[in-house]
């Protein structure tokens, strides 16, 4: 069976059910990293939980930072719906804290924000290089 094909067991779309629960964050400190992320978005660092530190997200989403001291970390994208009423709240926790924010994902126009989709968006660094996105609206695809 390929991939793209669905079992004839089982109805509905294959993919309806399936939620990601958490993933892990590379940081070189992953105090710093996580408490950086709580902190602009407003959100919690939670207890370890072994070699993770925790911070839960509003849909159910964990972001497991993990510490790899070892060798360079390499920079992921990780883009985050926030609510209207938030997003100049985290933009003023940026400026606040001197990170610069950009309105494209290739950070060439900083200190801007985006209007994409009808809502509002910028992207920024987190401490490893991470590039950090909020949004108003989620991608709208065809
Ligand atoms: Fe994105």
């Amino acid at each position: 069976m390929s991939y793209d094909q669905q079992s004839p067991h089982e109805p509905g779309p294959p993919t309806a059910t399936v939620q990601l629960n958490h993933t892990a964050v590379y940081a070189s400190d992953r105090q710093l990293s996580a408490e950086f992320i709580a902190a602009i978005l407003g959100l919690k660092v939670g207890a370890p939980f072994g070699p993770f530190l925790p911070v839960d997200l509003g849909n159910g989403v964990t972001l497991d930072y993990y510490e790899k001291s070892d060798e360079p970390i390499q920079g992921q994208h990780y883009a985050f719906l926030v609510p209207d009423a938030q997003f100049d709240a985290i933009i003023a926790r940026l400026e606040a804290v001197g990170v610069t924010y950009y309105a494209d994902p290739s950070h060439t126009e900083p200190g801007r924000i985006n209007r994409l989709f009808g809502g509002r968006g910028a992207y920024f660094d987190d401490p490893d290089g991470h590039n950090m996105e909020i949004m108003t609206r989620p991608y709208a695809r065809p």
